[in-house]
């Protein structure tokens, strides 16, 4: 019997990537996300104080992936949307938040367009990302757009 060869193709593009993370991510989601629930719960204890500090009432989820946090943030009471660059995970994320019995925005944009893909303010906008950023260029350019 021959071996099957196995075909590998690495993306170069940062937002295929992710999109390639979130289709996986998403159909074999009941294998990992209960307890997701619970690491996102408690990485986000910390942020919870210092928002109720900051009276913050409404929040962009402007790195939200499949909407963990955003659905988290709908649950204590904010007013949240979630943004992300991924295609992927904003066709995911709104279903997400539907079988938590949430509806949320989602939609999609870079950090860097958030100033024309929004036309709205936010107390605040949350990112769990913005420290991975790959380079200055863009480090400037999405805190420009944030
Ligand atoms: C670590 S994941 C987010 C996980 C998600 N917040 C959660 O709790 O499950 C990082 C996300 O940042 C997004 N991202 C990366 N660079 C971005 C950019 N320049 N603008 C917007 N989103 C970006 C990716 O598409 C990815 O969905």
């Amino acid at each position: 019997m021959g071996i099957e060869p196995i075909e590998i193709s690495i993306s170069s593009s940062e937002e295929e990537s992710w999109d390639t993370i979130w289709k996986w991510s998403w159909f074999t989601r009941e294998i990992w996300a209960s307890e997701h629930w619970e690491r996102t719960k408690r990485a986000l204890q910390p942020v919870f104080s210092i928002l109720s500090k900051l009276r913050v009432r409404s929040i962009l989820d402007c790195s939200c992936g499949l909407g963990f946090k955003t659905v988290m943030f709908a649950k204590m009471g904010y007013k949240v949307e979630g943004s992300d660059a991924s295609a992927i995970a904003i066709k995911y994320a709104p279903k997400l938040a539907k079988e938590q019995g949430l509806r949320i925005k989602f939609f999609r944009s870079r950090y860097e367009e958030l100033g024309k893909n929004c036309n709205r303010r936010y107390d605040c906008v949350y990112s769990d990302y913005f420290d991975e950023i790959e380079n200055y260029k863009t480090l400037r350019a999405s805190a420009k757009g944030i």
